[in-house]
């Protein structure tokens, strides 16, 4: 058994926006929980907040339990005694708790008090989390006799919804203790980084305050508008808000004060004065009524008006640059992976690519460039080029142009038709459905494309495996419901003879074929997904047959390959009711073959896939029909036809390499034929 397993019951000290966040992240988790604050009414605004949240939740069907099972868990307990110290009851709670988190004011004093207590009366065994976002994990620790256990868990706001969590390293926490939390991330539905080191701002808060900072200079020297810069971020780099927008909408005020606090804990930065006067003004944005933008009342939120023909006044390059240095320095300082940053960014501030895939796409030349126009322009000394970037340039990793920067890349051609999008990436090819605003449902039109797409990739010989995965939010919502509107069944009849006839060429295609499932694979979309030949599911795929709910029943052969795939009993069940099950139990059922985290999905099918395609191709071919066609016989049909396709083989080169090579004691290259 894992550590995290044994954890039970968590306490969060702190109810406010953060910490009644974690409380009710931890009790969906099924764990029980002890809320504690200093006021009773703290609590009790607490409480009312996570049940208006999980009525939420429950209205979405994001919730599996009842909103009442799930606020039983939660006990609320004052912890503030009228002499200052800690109540019994507090202590009491502590002495039952495996996992400690702590999200109240950022205060070191106040925390270091808290330690101390919960240090003298957790269990030995118990972690102690800081969901600090400003303050030394390792000065917060010092506090206690347990360093080795104390952690930083930095949440995002709101927890239940952000999908994010960072987990970092103090300076004496084990590794042992950062891999439980990381556990226990996981268990609450979440994705995690490891900062390993304590640095001021961590990962998120770093990358996106320098990348700030930066911005509101460039605006204060006058070297562009609010409004250039915001429209820049928002139409070209596609980020979800603008600079200023962004500012005005988590408040200049929280932002003032991380900042600050992290330039306070040694990070190089200048300061932007136009902040500090917001700040000062008390003009923090949307909940003033009044930041860098007006808003109609105080609290009311209207989009600011930035206007799309402003976009690209500003050079993108210079706008993201900061945020690629800082990025660097800590790829360079061994804060964390290359992987972890862009992760850290793309699911803690919504971006749609990492920062590294920005600095690829435009050139680690181009952002050295950029940074040293920066630097000039503005006077700020933290623009000076990272050394890693230089070097970088130095050996001529320059990003996607040169097939390696902060990633590698292979050549790829990309052929886009209506409905798919096939790229070929030298061995292997992807077909990509990509009807993402319809979660890829399947259309006449897409099937008739499909078919086409895996006739080509059959004859090119320079292909030799297939991936066949989903564009936007899901592998594919099934098929397009909207054109069964007015059919005859004769029409219907066809439409399923056709599309079978695609599932069948799947199945028989001489190359493998792996499907890499993410978001929603229903009806037709797991039909398609069953006649690939290994399939590999993200955490967060739903996997089902909904198609009884239409009042119909699977038509492209999911009555007769899921019973293969998961038995027939659990067949019937998922095509009787027509559920939807995630891929942890798709995976147990054997309807897929693995789960991964979503961010490593394109990763680990394109891995597969290489490994695949150094194979001998025609063995693989031999493989995959042995298999597929004896399954449907008898044994002795199926070793017939394996002894046929076994001696068929002797008369291959590739066998002939396959031996030398061994006896050589060398890698094959295996050329099919
Ligand atoms: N056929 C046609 N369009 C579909 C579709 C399908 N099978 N599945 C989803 N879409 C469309 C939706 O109509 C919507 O289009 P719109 O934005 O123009 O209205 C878009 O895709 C996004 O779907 P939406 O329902 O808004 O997303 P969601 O996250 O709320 O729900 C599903 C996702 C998959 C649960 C839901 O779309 C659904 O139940 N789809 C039908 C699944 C099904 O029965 N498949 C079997 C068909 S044989």
């Amino acid at each position: 058994m894992a550590p995290v397993d044994n954890i039970r019951t968590i306490t969060v000290v702190g109810a406010g926006t953060m910490g009644h966040g974690i409380a009710e992240v931890a009790a969906i988790a099924g764990y029980k929980v002890y809320l504690a604050d200093i006021k009773k009414e703290f609590l009790d605004n607490a409480l009312q907040k996570i049940e208006w949240s999980l009525k939420k939740l429950y209205e979405k069907g994001m919730l599996r339990e009842t909103v009442e099972t799930v606020l039983s868990r939660i006990t609320p307990i004052v912890n503030l005694a009228e002499d200052g110290g800690y109540t019994e009851e507090f202590g009491r709670a502590l002495g039952e708790t495996d996992f400690m988190i702590e999200a109240i004011p950022e205060r070191l004093d106040l925390k270091q008090k808290l330690f101390k207590y919960a240090d003298e009366n957790a269990p030995s065994h118990a972690i102690l989390a800081t969901n600090t976002s400003s303050l030394p994990i390792t000065e917060i620790a010092a506090a206690t006799s347990r360093p080795e256990r104390v952690v930083g868990m930095h949440f995002f706001n709101p927890p239940v919804l952000m999908p994010l969590v960072e987990v970092i390293k103090g300076e004496k926490t084990s590794d042992a203790t950062v891999e439980t939390t990381v556990a226990l991330a996981k268990r609450f539905g979440k994705q995690t980084v490891v900062v390993r080191k304590d640095v001021p701002g961590f990962i998120v808060n770093r990358v996106l305050g320098r990348f700030m900072n930066t911005a509101c200079i460039v605006v204060e020297k006058g070297l562009a508008s609010k409004e250039e810069v915001d429209a820049t971020a928002k139409y070209i780099l596609g980020l979800p808000m603008g600079v200023f927008e962004l500012a005005d909408y988590s408040g200049i005020d929280v932002f003032y004060l991380v900042f600050t606090a992290m330039k306070e804990r040694g990070m190089k930065t200048t300061p932007c004065n136009l902040i500090k006067e917001k700040y000062e003004a008390g003009h923090y944005g949307v909940k003033a009524g009044k930041g860098f933008y007006d808003y109609p009342a105080p609290g009311k939120y209207q989009r600011p008006n930035i206007p799309k023909d402003l976009a690209g006044k500003l050079d993108p390059v210079k706008l993201v640059a900061p945020a690629v240095n800082e990025a660097a320095w800590l790829i360079r300082n061994e804060v964390a992976t290359r992987e972890d940053i862009d992760k850290a960014v793309k699911l803690g501030l919504n971006w749609p690519k990492g920062v590294l895939e920005y600095a690829d796409e435009y050139g680690i030349d181009a952002i050295v460039e950029a940074l040293r126009k920066l630097k000039e322009e503005t006077g700020a000394e933290e623009l000076e080029p990272d050394p890693l970037l230089l070097r970088m340039v130095e050996e001529g990793r320059l990003g996607r142009k040169a097939g390696k920067g902060f990633y590698e890349y292979h050549e790829v051609q990309e052929i886009e038709k209506e409905t798919i999008i096939i790229r070929i990436e030298k061995p292997i090819a992807w077909i990509i459905l990509n009807r993402p605003k319809k979660l890829n449902a399947l259309s006449p039109k897409l099937l008739k494309e499909l078919g086409e797409a895996l006739d080509e990739l059959e004859e090119n010989k320079e292909v030799k495996v297939i991936i066949l995965k989903g564009a936007g939010r899901a592998f594919s919502a099934g098929a397009d419901v909207t054109a069964f509107a007015g059919v005859t069944p004769i029409d219907i009849l066809r439409f399923s003879r056709r599309f079978q006839e695609l599932t069948l060429k799947m199945q028989f295609l001489t190359k493998p074929i792996i499907v890499a499932i993410h978001g929603y694979a229903l009806g037709g979309g797991l039909e398609i997904a069953m006649s690939g030949d290994i399939r590999i599911a993200s955490e967060d795929a739903m996997l089902g047959q909904p198609e009884i709910n239409l009042g119909f029943i699977p038509g492209a052969g999911g009555t007769q390959r899921l019973p293969r795939l998961v038995g027939r009993s659990r067949a019937k069940e998922l095509i009787f009711t027509g559920d939807m099950i995630p891929a942890g139990e798709a995976y147990r059922l054997g309807l897929v073959d693995r789960v991964v985290p979503p961010e490593r999905l394109d990763q680990e099918a394109r891995a597969l896939a290489l490994k695949l395609a150094e194979k001998p191709p025609l063995a693989l071919a031999a493989a995959k029909y042995a298999i597929e066609m004896g399954m449907e016989t008898s044994i002795w049909t199926g070793l017939e036809l394996e002894a046929s396709l076994f001696s068929l083989l002797f008369s291959t080169e590739d066998v002939i390499e396959g031996v030398t090579a061994f006896l050589e004691k060398r890698k094959p290259k295996f050329k099919g034929r």
